[in-house]
């Protein structure tokens, strides 16, 4: 059994060193095991929410798809994509946002933030606010739900966020599902061990603290930002506490037991910070030299990342298209060609993959199996009455099938009489693999 794993990354930024560490990194690992498939989206639609300025979205995008690949992720192996490429996507959205709780997504923490900044400066407590943003769980649940993920790895501002895609997937599937599991309910996966970098001035790395250190700059860029990390006043040839010093918690992340074994032991014994910094900078530069070649590559050719991302678009869209079709069935949108009284054999019956839907005509009542997909698998004679055409299909899911090829097509018997043909093959073999199948679409199911 694999495990489907799926995060989104909001494209408002550029990556740095602390997204690389605490998210990437893991990710890429994670998307390696053979255990493991995974979607590995660009969360542009919520990047909107957040900005405005056109260029900054655009640049981002193309930054952090050429990160994620430039650090070794296999768009074959996982599922690349950017979100804004599934329209399956803000279409589940709609049919999510109409089973939401207004009542839940009041209770969202980024929503609530801002209410709560707007009272206490004494403004109408939705200024500012958007529709986007708070229905953002609602476009999050459907990035989710989309692909039935089982986990979903993020941080810990966003467990809320989860919580809120299986509260809406749990509520979607007790509305619709006719006892079928349309929605498989996501589990949030927090990874304890990874790293939270500390940033230039010791609080946790964050762009909106500005103590970042770019992960993909020049190695010009790399030296300057790690020379700007904040020390303690020790002079050379002082002990340092390795355990006090943030520049260590850096190197720590990027090293085998024994370089931090001896890195501690220069530290205590008096190094420089200034030859400190010299030693990370190299421990950094090693680490992200090649893949800092493979980005900037990248980055200069947008029309292949441009191609890697539809493929990844196409690979995603080959489960989202048939899903939401389901979707769209199971909430009553359906095509008009088959509008019929469906025949109603309880809720169990709902869920087989094969129905049955009968039709008056002038010569009396028939009715059609159709298969999941809405293909005709059968289509009955003409019954004096409903009741008649009612049993009929009854006894065909109960009775073993005794079925009869007739030319290009073939016949279900009941009693010795053709109650039902299937339609006509071009050959043989494809009419002997429609009986198969007819066989097991009315086989019991357990
Ligand atoms: N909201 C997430 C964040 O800001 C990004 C995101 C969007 C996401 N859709 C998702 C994460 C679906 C996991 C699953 O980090």
């Amino acid at each position: 059994m694999t495990t489907r794993i799926l995060t989104g990354i909001t494209t408002t930024g550029t990556p740095h060193l602390g997204n690389y560490a605490g998210a990437i990194r893991p990710a890429i690992v994670a998307s390696r095991d053979p255990q493991a498939d995974s979607f590995y989206f660009l969360a542009d639609y919520h990047a909107l929410i957040k900005c405005d300025d056109p260029a900054r979205i655009q640049r981002s995008r193309l930054e952090i798809a050429a990160t994620w690949l430039a650090c070794g992720l296999d768009a074959d192996k996982a599922t690349f994509y950017r979100q804004s490429d599934i329209p399956e996507i803000p279409e589940l959205t709609w049919l999510l946002t109409c089973v939401s709780a207004k009542g839940l997504l009041n209770r969202a923490h980024a929503y609530k933030a801002s209410v709560d900044k707007n009272v206490e400066a004494g403004e109408d407590p939705d200024a500012g606010v958007t529709m986007g943003l708070y229905s953002y769980p609602v476009l999050m649940a459907a990035d989710i739900l989309m692909f039935n993920a089982h986990k979903v790895p993020v941080g810990r501002d966003q467990i809320q966020h989860v919580e809120m895609a299986r509260d809406i997937g749990q509520r979607f599937n007790h509305l619709f599902g006719n006892g079928k599991e349309l929605f498989t309910l996501p589990e949030v996966v927090i990874e304890e061990d990874v790293a939270t970098l500390p940033g230039l001035d010791g609080r946790k790395m964050s762009k909106s603290y500005d103590n970042t250190i770019p992960l993909f700059g020049s190695a010009k860029q790399l030296k300057d930002a790690v020379a700007r990390i904040v020390t303690d006043s020790r002079a050379p040839g002082e002990p340092k506490d390795p355990d006090n010093s943030h520049l260590f918690t850096l190197y720590q992340a990027f090293s085998t037991h024994e370089q931090q074994a001896a890195f501690r032991a220069e530290l205590l014994g008096g190094l420089a910070w200034g030859e400190a910094k010299q030693r990370l900078f190299e421990l950094l530069d090693n680490e992200l030299g090649e893949a800092r070649e493979r980005y900037h590559a990248l980055i200069t050719r947008p029309a292949d990342l441009e191609d890697i991302l539809q493929a990844g678009a196409a690979k995603a869209r080959r489960i989202a298209t048939p899903f939401l079709g389901e979707l769209r069935e199971s909430v009553g949108l359906r095509s008009f060609r088959e509008q019929v009284q469906v025949a109603t054999e309880g809720k169990k019956k709902a869920a087989k993959a094969a129905r049955f839907v009968s039709f008056r005509e002038d010569e009396g009542f028939r009715f059609r199996l159709l298969d999941a997909a809405g293909e005709q698998l059968l289509l009955s004679i003409a019954f004096a009455d409903g009741k008649a055409a009612g049993q009929v299909t009854k006894r065909l899911q109960a009775e073993e099938l005794d079925l009869h090829a007739e030319l290009n097509a073939f016949s279900v018997r009941l009693d010795g009489e053709a109650v039902a043909y299937s339609p006509e093959f071009s050959t043989d073999a494809e009419r002997d693999a429609a009986m198969q199948r007819l066989r097991e679409a009315l086989a019991p199911q357990e």
